[in-house]
């Protein structure tokens, strides 16, 4: 029972968490640290601030990108600043290895 439960957690994202705001969610898909060390680098740790510079600079460009580029457009500043408060806040939503 104890392993079940355990294997459950792993597929879901532990509920009685802050709700997270639209879009989190699927950032951590790619950025959890599971998939840390194939080609996508862990959020894991990182501040609101920074996670949210680098949406700023993935959005306009500034800096190159295969996908984010097109993920950060894909949100209003507002919902990038509300989405990287969440990540930041909650740094173990992903689900971990
Ligand atoms: C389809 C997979 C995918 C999704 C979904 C995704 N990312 Fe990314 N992310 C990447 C990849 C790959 C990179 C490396 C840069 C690149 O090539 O685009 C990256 C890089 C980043 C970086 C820079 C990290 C660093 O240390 O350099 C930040 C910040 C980031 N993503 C935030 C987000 C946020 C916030 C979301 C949700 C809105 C998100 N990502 C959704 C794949 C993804």
């Amino acid at each position: 029972m104890l392993l079940l439960g355990a294997a459950f957690g792993v597929m879901t994202i532990a509920p009685a968490r802050a709700e997270a705001p639209a879009g989190a969610s699927a950032c951590s898909g790619c950025h959890s640290p599971a998939a840390a060390g194939v080609a996508i680098p862990t959020l894991q740790g990182r501040s609101a601030e920074a996670i949210l510079a680098d949406m700023r600079a993935f959005r306009s460009g500034e800096r190159p990108s295969t996908v984010m580029g097109r993920i950060a457009k894909g949100f209003s500043d507002e919902e990038t600043q509300a989405i990287a408060r969440w990540l930041a806040e909650n740094d173990d939503a992903a689900p971990q290895p």
